[in-house]
């Protein structure tokens, strides 16, 4: 017998994957593409999509934000190039970093002597990318520290420098400081190409950049949104579907949710959906998202609770226990978008997309 499930998940399209990272690939094109999968691909599930991408050649390998995540998708088989592109701590992690062959970066001084110290310890070669702050104000080493910084790798035998990077703060708003970031940048490598650097790979670019600053691709650009259809002209991968599992017709002056957030003006229709806060359909929500119901938007009533979600049906004649509800995605002509919901909730699409808690089943669908 099947088992019978809580009917929310999140609906992750791969041929929209598939179409983001070909469209960017193509952009990108001779500079190398790294498919930023941090965040269990903001959201939309780690290893199946790094699994799709090395399958069918999609991208040269993969951005994570830790040693875990790196670690998670050796453990599922991946074998391309990954780059962890925070700054590590404790510093013992290196070790292991080293000896699952995931790139690492430097953003200090500090780290560049104890990388060197781990890899003579795991008697392998550990390759770094070190980070340059232009003004992101992140992680990232300034100019002088960089060239000190290429200076002490260069110097252990054990440690390959396979490139430097900086980070672009408003490539997606502000094209001055953009090019600003870009030109402090570029100015540092021809320095430590002056000191005989060669052969690193330069990388600036996140998804914004690839495609409004071609100047900025270098060698290699990274990209998370795009991927998943959070930037203008890529296809959205995401659809956060559920089913009503209760339904109800109230009087005027009927109170619905935590702390009577909403009063009925008139007869009304009301559906439970079996997905809240704790799905990461967040509280913000309240009042003020539509769902998707019988291909009509339904407004979201009162607060969202933390498993639950009450949504006015009263418009949909065949609105019934069972009925499908879209929280994000498409449903017939409707579209709920993810920008649409940050809007909502005074946060961006790379939130909305994150928020999808782990309880939520990921279901992969062509
Ligand atoms: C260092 C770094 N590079 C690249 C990216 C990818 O950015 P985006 O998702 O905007 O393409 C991120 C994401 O925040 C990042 O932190």
């Amino acid at each position: 017998m099947a088992t019978i499930l809580r009917p929310t998940i999140a609906e992750i399209r791969l041929s929209a994957v598939r179409k983001n990272l070909q469209k960017l690939k193509k952009a990108a094109a001779p500079a190398r593409l790294l498919f930023v999968v941090k965040a269990n691909a903001y959201g939309h599930g780690a290893v199946e999509l790094a699994r799709l991408a090395e399958r069918e050649g999609l991208a040269y390998g993969f951005g994570v934000s830790s040693v875990e995540e790196g670690l998670a998708l050796r453990a599922a088989g991946l074998k391309s190039p990954v780059l962890v592109l925070g700054s590590l701590y404790p510093f013992e992690s290196f070790v292991e970093a080293i000896n699952s062959d995931l790139m690492v970066t430097i953003a200090s001084l500090d780290a560049a002597r104890q990388v060197a110290e781990a890899a003579r310890a795991a008697g392998r070669k550990a390759v770094c990318h070190v980070k340059l702050e232009t003004g992101m104000g992140r992680i990232g080493a300034r100019r002088p520290s960089v060239l000190k910084i290429y200076d002490e790798l260069r110097a252990h035998e054990g440690v390959e420098i396979g490139g430097v990077y900086t980070h672009l703060s408003s490539a997606d708003s502000d094209p001055d400081y953009t090019g600003a970031q870009l030109a402090i940048f570029s100015e540092t490598a021809v320095e430590l190409e002056l000191r005989g650097a060669r052969g690193l790979t330069l990388h600036a670019a996140n998804s914004a950049a690839t495609m409004n600053f071609p100047v900025s691709r270098l060698d290699m650009v990274r990209c998370g949104i795009a991927a998943y259809g959070g930037l203008s002209g890529f296809e959205p991968a995401m659809s956060l579907k559920t089913r009503i599992v209760f339904l109800k017709n109230v009087r005027e002056g009927a109170y619905i949710s935590y702390n009577k957030s909403f009063r009925a003006d008139r007869a009304m229709k009301i559906a439970t959906v079996p997905a809240g806060y704790g799905d990461g359909y967040i509280r913000r929500f309240s009042n003020k998202a539509d769902v998707l119901i019988g291909g009509k938007r339904c407004r979201v009533l009162g607060n969202v609770t933390m498993d639950m979600t009450m949504v006015d049906v009263t418009a949909v004649k065949e609105a019934a226990v069972g009925s499908e509800a879209v929280l994000l995605g498409r449903q017939g002509a409707e579209e709920v978008t993810a920008e649409e919901l940050a809007e909502l909730a005074g946060t961006i699409n790379y939130e909305i997309f994150t928020q999808v808690s782990a309880r939520v089943p990921r279901v992969f669908v062509e």
